[in-house]
C-alpha cells in the first residue's frame, strides 16, 4: 500500500527499482545515477562518451552498486529505442527514466556572436538534436515500456533557461530548454491515465563539464553566482534529494506535470545585490 510506512526512508526508499539515466557519465546524470545506485536501485547509466562511462561504473560497482552501463547517443531515436527495449527486457520491466542528457553550445547574446542575427545554425541544430530531440526519444522509449506495464516515472532535465530568459545561454540552449518545458508538460498529460508520472527539474548553475574546462574560470563562476539569490553555483550533489522525491515510488505519488527548480532562487528574481543602493528616497 503507497504510504503504509510513514518513516522518510520508506517514503523515499528505491531499493530494487528500475532505473535508467542519459548523460549520467557525469555532472547531473552521474549525481542521479549515484543515489539511486547508492540507495539500491538497479541503474543503467547511459552515455555517449565511452571512457567517461567507463570510470563512472566503475566508480558506482565499486561500491558494491548495481549497475551498467550502455554507450547512446540521445539524437538517434532508433538506437534509444534499441537500448531502452533492451535494458526493459533483460530486468523485466523499467521503473524510472531520467532524461538527462545535454550539452551547451553556440554563444549567449551577451557577446556579439551570440546575437540573434549572429546565432551558429550548426550549434544551434546540434543542441536541439540533443537537448530537444533526445529527450522526446527518451521520454517516447520510456512511454513504450511504461504504459504498457501501467506504471512508471519519467524525469527530464529541463533548466532555468527552459522557464526565462538566460544571457549567457546561446539561442539552441534557451529553445530547447523552453520545449522540454511544455514537452514534460505534454507527456504527463498523455501518459497520465496509465500511471506513468513524468516531471521536470530546472536547474540553475551547477559545477559540471557541460561549460568545458570554463567551467571553473573564477570569471564565469563569478558571472553564474552573481545571477543566484543563494549567491552562488551549486554542487550536483545538491540534486539529489528531488531525484528520490521524484523516482521513489512511494514519494510524490500525486505530482505530475511539473517543473521543480533547483536554482538556488533565480526564477525568483535577481539577488538584491544586483539593485544599485537605494537612494535616501526610497527609505521610508
Ligand atoms: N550544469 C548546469 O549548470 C546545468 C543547469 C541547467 C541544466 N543543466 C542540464 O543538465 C543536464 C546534464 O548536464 P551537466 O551539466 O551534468 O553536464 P555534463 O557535461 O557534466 O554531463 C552531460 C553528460 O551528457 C553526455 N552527453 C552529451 N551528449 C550526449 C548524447 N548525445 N547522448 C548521450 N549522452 C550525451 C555527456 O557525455 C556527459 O556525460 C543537461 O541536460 C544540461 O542542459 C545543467
Amino acid at each position: 500500500m503507497p504510504g503504509a510506512d510513514k518513516r522518510a526512508a520508506a517514503i523515499f526508499d528505491v531499493d530494487g527499482v528500475r532505473a535508467a539515466v542519459t548523460g549520467a557519465a557525469s555532472g547531473l546524470g552521474f549525481a542521479m545515477a549515484e543515489v539511486l545506485a547508492l540507495n539500491g536501485a538497479r541503474v543503467s547509466l547511459l552515455d555517449a562518451n565511452e571512457s567517461l562511462l567507463e570510470a563512472a561504473v566503475k566508480e558506482l560497482a565499486d561500491q558494491g552498486a548495481i549497475v551498467t552501463g550502455e554507450i547512446l547517443d540521445v539524437a538517434d531515436p532508433v538506437a534509444v529505442d534499441r537500448a531502452f527495449a533492451a535494458i526493459a527486457e533483460r530486468d523485466g520491466g523499467l521503473d524510472a527514466v531520467f532524461a538527462n542528457a545535454g550539452i551547451s553550445r553556440g554563444a549567449g547574446i551577451i557577446v556579439e556572436e551570440g546575437k540573434v542575427e549572429n546565432a551558429d545554425r550548426d550549434a544551434y541544430q546540434q543542441v536541439i538534436d540533443v537537448n530537444l530531440n533526445g529527450v522526446l526519444w527518451t521520454v517516447q522509449a520510456a512511454a513504450r515500456i511504461m504504459r504498457a506495464q501501467k506504471h512508471g516515472r519519467i524525469i527530464a532535465t529541463a533548466s532555468t533557461a527552459g522557464l526565462s530568459t538566460e544571457a549567457f545561454c546561446g539561442y539552441g540552449y534557451i529553445a530547447a530548454k523552453g520545449g522540454v518545458v511544455n514537452l514534460v508538460r505534454q507527456a504527463a498529460l498523455d501518459l497520465a491515465r496509465d500511471n506513468v508520472l513524468v516531471n521536470g527539474i530546472a536547474p540553475g548553475p551547477f559545477y559540471t563539464r557541460i561549460g568545458g574546462p570554463s567551467g571553473a574560470d573564477p570569471e564565469v563562476v563569478e558571472y553564474w553566482s552573481s545571477t543566484v539569490p543563494l549567491g552562488r553555483m551549486a554542487e550536483p550533489s545538491e540534486l539529489q534529494g528531488v531525484v528520490l522525491l521524484l523516482a521513489a515510488p512511494r514519494a510524490s505519488t500525486f505530482v505530475t506535470g511539473a517543473i521543480i527548480p533547483v536554482d538556488g532562487g533565480t526564477l525568483i528574481g535577481p539577488p538584491i545585490s544586483a539593485f544599485s543602493r537605494p537612494t535616501a528616497g526610497f527609505v521610508r
